[in-house]
């Protein structure tokens, strides 16, 4: 740089940013710091969506990160589904309370349950509570040990049961009912044929249930009017929103 440039530069220099004509020049290696930022920040998501893709699809779907289960070798879904279950975090142990010896639910599910069950017996009906929550651990029992006893794979025994970390039962909204007049229909699609079920069909929904598992489910579970879900608390209703948008899309 000429000795006159050199001048003429430190006298802008000098002259507040305020009152200068023309904006200072920029200096390069400012540019070029930035360049380098932005591509660090590029790869870092661009690596962080390769290595997380369905976790981050399902934590975008606001559902649980989909747990790995020892014993099933595939993976979970884009979607966070495994075998076609969807994934529940446990309910909080405060928000638990016990409706019958050996049952719990959700407090919330139990309070709107007892209404059902007051109502239906108004009403000369014989509502029964067969099971409530289920921990992760029991989930675990109930699909790996009967698939074992019953010498069911782990396909065939996801169409009847939840692989853990993907009941609803976890959440302590879910419930299977059945028909104290007709215990030989207990968990059993036999159900259908009850009063019970009728009656269920009838008033559920007045106290915010629904049947999780209907005939020709988009799950691919097998058919249960046994087992319902309450979806009367804003939390309930976001814990099965990803189990509802798959119901409502059209076949
Ligand atoms: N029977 C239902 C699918 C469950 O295990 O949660
Ligand atoms: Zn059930």
């Amino acid at each position: 740089m000429s000795r006159a440039a050199s001048a003429r530069r430190q006298q802008r220099d000098d002259i507040p940013v305020a009152r200068r004509s023309r904006p200072a020049p920029r200096r390069s290696r400012g540019r070029g710091l930035g360049l380098l930022l932005a591509c660090l920040v590029v790869c870092g998501v661009s690596g962080a969506v390769v290595l997380m893709g369905p976790q981050l699809m399902a934590r975008l779907n606001r559902t649980p990160p989909a747990p790995v289960v020892p014993g099933i070798p595939e993976p979970p879904a884009a979607d966070g589904r495994l075998l076609g279950h969807f994934p529940y975090e446990q309910v909080r142990p405060d928000e638990l309370i016990v409706v019958e010896p050996g049952i719990q639910l959700h407090v919330d599910a139990a309070e709107a349950l007892d209404g059902m069950l007051r109502a239906a017996a108004a009403e000369g009906i014989d509502l029964r509570l067969l099971s409530g929550y289920r921990s992760h651990d029991l989930q675990e029992s109930i699909f790996f040990d009967v698939a074992s006893e019953r010498n069911q794979t782990a396909e065939e025994r996801a169409q009847v049961s939840a692989p853990p970390g993907y009941s609803e039962h976890s959440t302590g909204f879910a419930v299977d009912l059945g028909d104290g007049q007709a215990p030989e229909t207990h968990l059993s699609t036999d159900f259908e044929q009850t009063r019970t079920f009728r009656w269920l069909q009838d008033n559920a929904a007045r106290y915010h249930f629904v049947m999780s598992f209907p005939d020709g489910n988009s799950q691919g579970v097998s058919y249960e009017p046994w087992h319902w879900r309450f979806e009367g608390t804003a939390d309930a209703l976001r814990r099965f929103e990803a189990a509802r948008r798959l119901a409502r899309r059209p076949f």
